[in-house]
């Protein structure tokens, strides 16, 4: 840390760590193996860095202490905000909404209310952290007013924002009471990034409809009250996986002798499909289950020699969407599995757990099909991952045009899993797929995955971010990332 405080302060709704008290009274933490740790570990470990994020247990305190090379700064959440910011306003209004309104977004102002008060928190936590003239990178939709508040406590600073999930067309994102509030919130940073393209020319149209500010193509003129303009810049900044570590591990003897043996444990089918999944709605499992159950149906594909392993992590459990979601997912389940299960054979293989990247690994090696049938999704890592495991350039991706991966990932049969009839033949002609154009399509995605990775979106940002902070209003940025857009 230098005299002042961190140069880089990152600043996510979660810390990269679970955090428990132990029966002596002392917290204990373990490393959490998300994707935004694998993403932000690389840059955080090489700059003079903090994480500002809440530790994931219920009215946990706990002073700042160090991880891994990082500064972890815990912030506290009772029960209540818990239940009104995280499970409410960030998972039951502003994710559905987001997300195309799959499942109904509900409005309730305690719950905004309590989004506020638990962003001013984690904004002074930041505030607290972070040297003069550091850069601040604030993620996700669970923290949008962070921008603005950190701004106000903190002029000096330079901030980052980036939204891993979807920004909605104007059409859906007005139906939000707040959403005035949120977009000034956001525009509290000088840098916000975005998924897709589109994600970013959505919020620019927002801005434009529901702010009295000026825009230019990629920018947002703001004026401040001494008179001084500045300019906040909105665009794309695809993230990627750590395609390295994941193709070193399905490359390792263990890892692969894993991957054996799981296809021997399903009974050595001929073909074994898989999807992996947080238990979310807006993943379309219920959708790639009813094909796959018409096409055992129909007698395209024969029970006997394949079948499909379902990853389905918990997830928010205490969200109703998602109680409803798992009752639907798991009597489709049991009914495809009554109707075409034989003893020591499942036609669906469903396993309502999470798995460390080991086991993974061996799912993806032992998969000759990969089902990614989103309704809406910012990115989809685990589509990248599946590609970054298959250097044998064997195996299938199926991939929902409605992902952020879609863009990127040309190599894949792509469906609209809204059309059952048509992810019905996609699946079919995957599992159906000569290994020659397997090889052909894996190549071409594999040429994506290993090139674009996650340390080349964390550099362009901050590059980016470095580049947009002192740009005069008359000009435009220095720095332009093309890379990524
Ligand atoms: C998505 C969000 C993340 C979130 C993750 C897990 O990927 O973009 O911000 O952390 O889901 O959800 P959870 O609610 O368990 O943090």
């Amino acid at each position: 840390m230098g005299k002042d405080g961190y140069n880089l302060v990152v600043v996510a709704n979660r810390l990269p760590v679970d955090m428990a008290v132990a029966e002596d009274g002392t917290v204990d933490w373990q490393r959490s193996p998300g994707g935004l740790v694998t993403a932000l570990e690389p840059v955080m470990q090489g700059a003079d860095g903090a994480w500002v994020g809440w530790s994931g247990a219920p009215g946990l305190e706990a002073d700042p202490f160090d991880a891994d090379g990082m500064r972890l700064v815990p912030v506290t959440l009772s029960e209540t905000e818990i239940q009104r910011y995280y499970e409410g306003f960030s998972n039951d209004t502003l994710w559905p909404l987001y997300h195309d309104v799959i499942a109904p977004p509900a409005f309730h102002r305690q719950w905004w209310d309590s989004y506020r008060k638990v962003n001013q928190r984690f904004a002074e936590a930041a505030a607290g952290q972070a040297a003069e003239g550091a850069i601040v990178w604030v993620q996700d939709y669970q923290l949008q007013l962070v921008p603005q508040m950190l701004r106000a406590l903190r002029p000096d600073l330079r901030i980052g924002f980036f939204n891993h999930i979807p920004f909605p067309p104007l059409e859906l994102f007005q139906q939000l009471p707040w959403r005035r509030q949120v977009l000034e919130g956001l525009l509290g940073a000088d840098l916000i990034g975005f998924q897709r393209p589109g994600d970013a020319s959505n919020f620019v149209q927002a801005v434009r409809r529901l702010t009295d500010l000026t825009t230019r193509g990629q920018h947002i003129m703001m004026n401040a009250s001494d008179g001084t303009t500045r300019t906040v810049r909105a665009a794309s900044f695809p993230i990627s996986i750590d395609s390295r570590r994941f193709d070193e591990l399905a490359r390792s003897p263990e890892v692969q002798a894993r991957a054996r043996e799981i296809r021997a444990d399903l009974g050595d089918p001929e073909i074994v499909m898989l999807g992996v999944d947080r238990l979310d709605y807006t993943k379309g499992i219920r959708h790639r289950i009813k094909a796959y159950g018409e096409l055992l149906q129909d007698g395209r594909l024969d029970p006997a020699k394949c079948t499909l392993v379902q990853v389905a992590s918990p997830s928010r459990e205490n969200v109703g969407a998602y109680q409803e979601l798992r009752e639907h997912v798991e009597i489709l389940v049991g009914r495809i599995n009554g109707e075409y299960g034989e003893i020591g054979h499942s036609a669906i293989h469903y396993l309502h757990h999470s798995y460390p990247p080991e086991e993974m690994a061996a799912l993806y090696l032992a998969a000759d099909v990969m089902l990614v049938t989103s309704l809406r999704d910012g990115m989809n890592l685990v589509a990248k991952e599946y590609v970054a495991a298959r250097s044998d350039t064997a195996g299938v991706l199926v991939l929902s045009e409605f992902t952020g991966a879609a863009d990127e990932l040309a190599g894949a049969i792509m469906v609209n899993p809204h059309d059952i009839d048509g992810m019905k033949d996609a699946i079919y002609r995957a599992a159906t797929m000569d290994p020659r154009e397997q090889r052909r399509r894996m190549r071409r995605l594999r040429r994506k995955v290993l090139t674009d990775d996650v340390a080349k979106w964390s550099e362009s940002f901050i590059a980016a971010l470095g580049g947009t902070a002192e740009v005069p209003a008359t000009q435009e940025p220095v720095l332009e990332v093309t890379a990524s857009q």
